[in-house]
């Protein structure tokens, strides 16, 4: 049978690239031809649906409305693209259809929200960026990639880049934070991770950047929702990301669902055409978000017929879901509404993309089952994932070294998070099983051994709120509301603490409490938890919280009753033995902070990077300056914050001169020492202000950090070289300067703790 298949997957192979010899041919010459070749022979519907991407609804839908006739579409060459279909041998029936049974057999492309792993999960993007390790980052999209392409997708609908600086929205669990810079070199890292250096391998996944543009600045932080920026600040702290992204060569972009200015990104032709394309030079294809183009009719745009027609006009190459190319180019261009060169420039797009996925070559070429079992779930996938997890995790209190954890002694391990297989994946990961992800109990009896006593009660529910939960539950349960009364489980809880030396209670969020459509108006940990970390704290026993959660939380109070506080995100399926590795010492947490954790709500937005304003915060002068009359302004931890279980010091800050002029650079040293009892890694970070601008400047960016590993007692001298390029910012006019003047250069452990230097740049070539 495998015999059968193969002989007529190779015929088929064959009959493709038989359309065009041409098509073995490599560089864009060669694609260029066989393209112009197989467009010569479509018709005005087979061109349209290419631009049509399909989901048959196997996989987990993101609007209210799924694919129908999937079958018969392809089959009438009016599919471009499906997702959402998971597993080799469902993409292979597809295939199988568009290459068999289509009159031109073009093949179709598989797409996936590959997001943070695929089966093997690791943790979710807002985790990793936590990281601030480029080639772990990297690292894991690339194993992501092989893991997906094994399993018969090419393409991703990945990374997100989308700025985030309100909590409040639940999406900013699957970016990289506040900070354009880091976010830049993430999103850099993370679409050479997918796509390698040859889209054409069987093992190389397409990238596609998201949500272009601005989705992460939703008004309210509420899902969905109005933006509105000025274009300098646009450029300067929003698009950096995506922009790192295109020149890194990603392959696709996805367009937001939000407005800009005032017209919905998809079709924004500032955005998608005058920006995208001729400013920054991209040469992939533009797909829609889930429906996003029929749902610029509830932005206001008109019927389907003109917001599909303003879609192409905009340069949107790709409808996700919604038909409005198929059901009405045809008509758009008989009414002179869309010309056949803008239909003809989109399905070019999509058809080079399968070009360079090297499927007119082999339309199976991701499609093996034999590599299905060789590379999906594997046991070394699955130890990277833990040693991954673990660089993700932020310390942000330890106070008299409660951690690490002896490996002796009674722990009481507490929360309805401690012994909870459904949310440890976190957002986003639908391709991967919950049933297979390890709870914090079981890491600790992993980790721990026979000499620890780790006794366990769940302590309280995630929520009491049956109508929260139900919202939080819509994939499967989530916050499982215990048949026991709060009273009775909180009882329990204490008993167990009784029992025991230390506290260790994880405690935080349900995995869907993040993620998209899932705003929340507190930032807090529910309050079910809060009576459970209340009653611990109590005890007076040591209280160590492992917080899990997809967004930075307002801590406050839990900051005041426990120890030690260590944040893991949701740490993918080997959450429970990372957690249990970091908590035991096995690992000395190196994760800092790349969202601003606030004091309360009230202070969101809440960035490191803000500006002065006329009367900046004075300690001693509250009145009529920009205060609050209820909390000090600074964060409760700030952006690139993160403790170790050894402490850093830094001496000896220095720059090598006082002025710079064009041409030269600036070097800043610093020497780093390991001053504790342990090995451990320190990321220091590099922060410049331009003090006097032709528009206001924030009061530090970042420029630069190095993740470094020093042995208990070890010293290094740390280097970073600021050229002219540091310097540069967006001006009034949109254009790419230094202006000269006065700097400051700062270095530190978090964008709060910096030595600072000053220096000029002064005119000259
Ligand atoms: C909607 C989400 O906004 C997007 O990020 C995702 O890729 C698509 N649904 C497809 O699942």
């Amino acid at each position: 049978m495998k015999k059968i298949l193969l002989i007529s997957t190779m015929l088929i192979s064959l009959l493709v690239a038989a359309q065009n010899p041409q098509s073995l041919k490599s560089g864009n010459s060669g694609m260029n031809t066989f393209i112009s070749n197989l467009m010569k022979k479509m018709t005005l519907e087979e061109k349209i649906g290419q631009l049509n991407l399909l989901t048959p609804g196997w996989g987990i839908p993101t609007g209210s409305v799924v694919s129908t006739d999937v079958e018969k579409k392809i089959k009438e060459g009016k599919v471009g693209g499906l997702f959402g279909v998971i597993g080799v041998v469902k993409i292979k029936q597809a295939q199988k259809l568009a290459v068999e049974q289509s009159r031109l057999k073009i093949p179709l492309i598989f797409g996936s929200d590959v997001i943070h792993g695929y089966k093997t999960t690791v943790p979710i993007p807002l985790g990793l960026s936590a990281s601030w390790d480029m080639k772990l980052i990297e690292h894991s999209a690339r194993e992501a990639a092989i893991e997906a392409t094994a399993d018969g997708l090419c393409w991703t609908f990945s990374p997100m880049v989308d700025i985030a600086r309100d909590p409040r929205w639940g999406r900013i669990a699957e970016g990289a934070g506040e900070d354009p810079y880091l976010g830049a070199q993430i999103a850099k890292a993370m679409v050479k991770g997918y796509q390698g250096d040859d889209l054409s391998k069987n093992n190389t996944l397409m990238a596609c950047v998201k949500h272009f543009a601005l989705y992460g600045a939703a008004e309210a932080g509420r899902d969905y929702n109005t933006t509105d920026m000025s274009r300098v600040r646009m450029y300067n702290e929003y698009l950096p990301p995506y922009k790192a992204a295109v020149e890194a060569g990603a392959g696709s972009v996805m367009s937001s669902f939000n407005e800009i200015d005032g017209i919905p990104a998809t079709g924004n032709k500032w955005l998608l055409t005058d920006l995208l394309r001729k400013q920054w030079g991209f040469k992939g294809f533009v797909v829609s978000d889930y429906t996003s183009v029929n749902e610029m009719t509830n932005h206001g745009m008109g019927d389907l017929q003109t917001v599909s027609a303003l879609a192409l006009n905009a340069g949107l190459n790709m409808d996700m879901v919604g038909e409005g190319f198929l059901n009405t180019l045809k008509k758009s261009l008989g009414e002179g509404k869309v010309t056949q060169k803008q239909i003809d420039d989109a399905c070019r797009r999509i058809l080079e993309a399968k070009y360079k996925l090297g499927l007119f070559d082999d339309p199976y070429r991701y499609i093996d089952e034999s590599r299905t079992l060789q590379e999906v779930l594997t046991t070394q996938r699955r130890k990277e994932a833990r040693e991954i997890a673990a660089h993700t995790f932020v310390l942000l209190k330890n106070n008299n070294q409660s951690l690490p954890l002896k490996k002796s002694g009674t722990i009481a391990l507490i929360g309805p998070l401690a012994n909870d297989k459904n949310n440890m994946l976190g957002t986003w990961a639908v391709s991967g099983d919950a049933q297979m992800s390890i709870p914090v109990l079981e890491g600790m009896k992993n980790v721990g051994g026979s000499s620890v006593n780790i006794l366990y009660a769940k302590g309280a529910n995630l929520s009491d709120d049956t109508l929260f939960a139900k919202k939080v539950n819509v994939f499967g349960t989530r916050i499982d509301i215990d048949k026991r009364s709060p009273d009775e489980m909180l009882k329990e809880a204490l008993e167990t603490a009784d029992k025991s030396d230390i506290i260790v209670a994880v405690v935080g969020e349900a995995s869907e409490m993040s993620g998209e459509a899932a705003s929340r108006t507190e930032i807090t940990i529910p309050e079910s938890q809060k009576k459970l970390i209340r009653a611990l704290a109590k005890t007076g026993k040591p209280l160590v919280l492992v917080v899990m959660t997809g967004r930075p939380l307002a801590l406050t109070e839990e900051n005041e009753l426990a120890a030690s506080i260590l944040v893991t995100w949701h740490a993918g399926m080997e959450a429970g033995n990372a957690v249990a590795d970091v908590l035991f010492g096995n690992y000395n947490p190196s994760g800092k902070l790349s969202a601003t954790f606030p004091r309360n709500l009230g202070q969101v937005p809440i960035y490191y990077n803000h500006k002065n304003t006329g009367r900046p915060s004075a300690p001693n002068s509250p009145k009529f300056q920009s205060n609050y009359l209820d909390v000090p302004n600074s964060p409760l931890f700030p952006f690139g914050y993160g403790l170790s279980y050894t402490s850093f010091s830094y001496s000896d800050f220095s720059i090598d001169k006082k002025e710079m002029k064009p041409g030269e650079k600036i070097t800043a040293s610093v020497t780093v020492t390991n001053d504790g009892n342990y090995d451990g890694e320190e990321t220091v970070q590099l922060y410049i202000r331009d003090v006097v601008g032709s528009i206001t400047r924030p009061l530090k960016e970042l420029k630069g950090f190095q993740k470094i590993y020093l042995q208990k007692g070890e010293s290094r001298k740390i280097t970073f070289t600021i050229g002219i390029d540091d310097l540069k910012f967006y001006n009034y006019n949109l254009q790419w300067v230094a202006e000269p003047g006065e700097f400051e250069i700062m270095v530190g452990a978090n964008s709060d703790n910096v030595n600072k230097e000053n220096f000029r740049l002064v005119p000259g070539k």
